[in-house]
């Protein structure tokens, strides 16, 4: 059976999105790099195991990183799924797992990269904003896009409501790409995401809101 790893620091909802999908493979393990992080109560009460790598114990980036792909790799994933994982990996660590690692962001890139994501779409005016599954590289957000799930910006939104809007696209998008990969369907070729039985769009997929 193939296997996964999910990486987080935070909330965890994509994490448990991930876990309540019925994957084709088994989680190994769920890492945060903090230990408040909430979505490890959860992982645990699904019987999964959880490790804490706190980042503020290392001297430097390269030293956290090669103790959390040691700790990564010692569960020889098939995948690993950064789910709101607040930490820049270094180029080694991105190399060491390139096409078996995966990013969820809250916008349609190459549209608002980095950090609140829903205040910089409001503050641009568009009219569509939404998540984007790409393959991590080690340019921050700009990897090869898998799959993009669009929101329509409403009058008298605000970050709050536009984000809650984008976070349930973010729980059904995931898991499906997620899916494809596990599935050998999902390949990163040539620096292009590669899924077979679909049609690329300009080396892309657009992923429907509804099925
Ligand atoms: C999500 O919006 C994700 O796209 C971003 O950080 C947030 C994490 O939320 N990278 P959660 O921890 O999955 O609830």
């Amino acid at each position: 059976m193939k296997r996964y790893v999910i990486l987080i620091s935070g909330r965890g909802s994509n994490m448990e999105s991930l876990l309540d999908a019925g994957l084709p493979g088994a989680c190994a393990a769920v890492i945060s790099n903090r230990a408040d992080a909430a979505g490890l109560a959860f992982a645990a009460s699904r019987g999964i195991v959880t490790h804490v790598i706190d980042h503020r114990g290392f001297a430097s980036r390269e030293d956290f990183d090669s103790a959390l792909a040691a700790e990564v790799g010692r569960h020889a994933p098939d995948l690993i799924l950064l789910a709101g994982f607040m930490r820049i990996l270094t180029d080694g660590f991105v190399r060491r797992f390139e096409g078996r690692l995966l990013n969820i962001h809250p916008s349609l890139l190459p549209a608002f990269p980095g950090i609140k994501t829903h205040a910089q779409a409001l503050a641009a005016g568009v009219r569509l904003h939404g998540c984007s599954v790409h393959f991590v590289t080690p340019a921050l957000d700009g990897g090869p896009i898998i799959a993009q799930a669009a929101v329509p910006v409403q009058a008298g939104d605000d970050e709050a409501s536009l984000g809650r809007r984008v976070l349930a696209e973010e729980h059904r998008l995931y898991p499906r790409v997620a899916r494809w990969l596990l599935e050998g369907r999902l390949h990163l070729v040539a620096g292009r995401a590669q899924l077979v039985g679909e049609i690329a769009v300009g080396g892309a997929l657009h992923v429907p809101q509804t099925e």
